[in-house]
């Protein structure tokens, strides 16, 4: 396993819609692993496989405490409600959007056996899996935010005092 070189803003491939996956290989399952590193490496809540330069629909979330989810060929089935998130992308670095996203939202998708698979999520979940299908589709968060002023970014150093 390995951790793979991560593609930022404005690499062409972050903004090609990905290929279904057609057949999980072996090919598909190291690029799976990979991008499982490759994520808790950044710290990341999800990795879509745009992000390391492979043009496949594969994303993978890990949110606190739970397991990784593999999502092969995702769709969504289902959004409810909206509300208003901070969000920021690995390969989007040093920058925060404030951004609408579904409350709820339910996808299916194939796992890493092939087995077609439904998840249900909300709130914090929501918004990873929007968030990693949007990759897959070229869709950056960067295109949900109202205007430029809902752009944050991050501070490197703490606030200075007024005085
Ligand atoms: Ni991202």
């Amino acid at each position: 396993m390995s951790i793979l070189s991560l593609r930022h803003y404005p690499d062409p491939v972050l903004r090609r819609k990905a290929q279904p996956v057609r057949q999980i290989d072996p090919t598909v399952r190291r690029l799976v692993a990979d991008m499982v590193d490759t994520m808790r490496h950044n710290s990341g809540v999800g990795l879509a496989a745009p992000q390391v330069g492979v043009s496949l629909r594969v994303a993978v979330i890990e949110l606190p405490e739970e397991p990784v989810i593999v999502l092969i060929n995702p769709q969504v089935v289902k959004r409810r409600g909206w509300r208003q998130v901070e969000e920021g992308c690995l390969s989007y670095p040093g920058y925060r959007g404030e951004i609408t996203r579904a409350e709820k939202i339910v996808i299916k998708a194939l796992n890493l056996d092939g087995e077609t698979i439904r998840v249900k999520a909300e709130d914090l979940a929501a918004q990873a899996l929007e968030h990693e299908l949007d990759h897959l589709n070229g869709v950056l968060y960067i295109d949900h935010l109202e205007n430029q002023d809902k752009l944050y970014p991050l501070e490197t150093e703490p606030p200075q005092q007024a005085d």
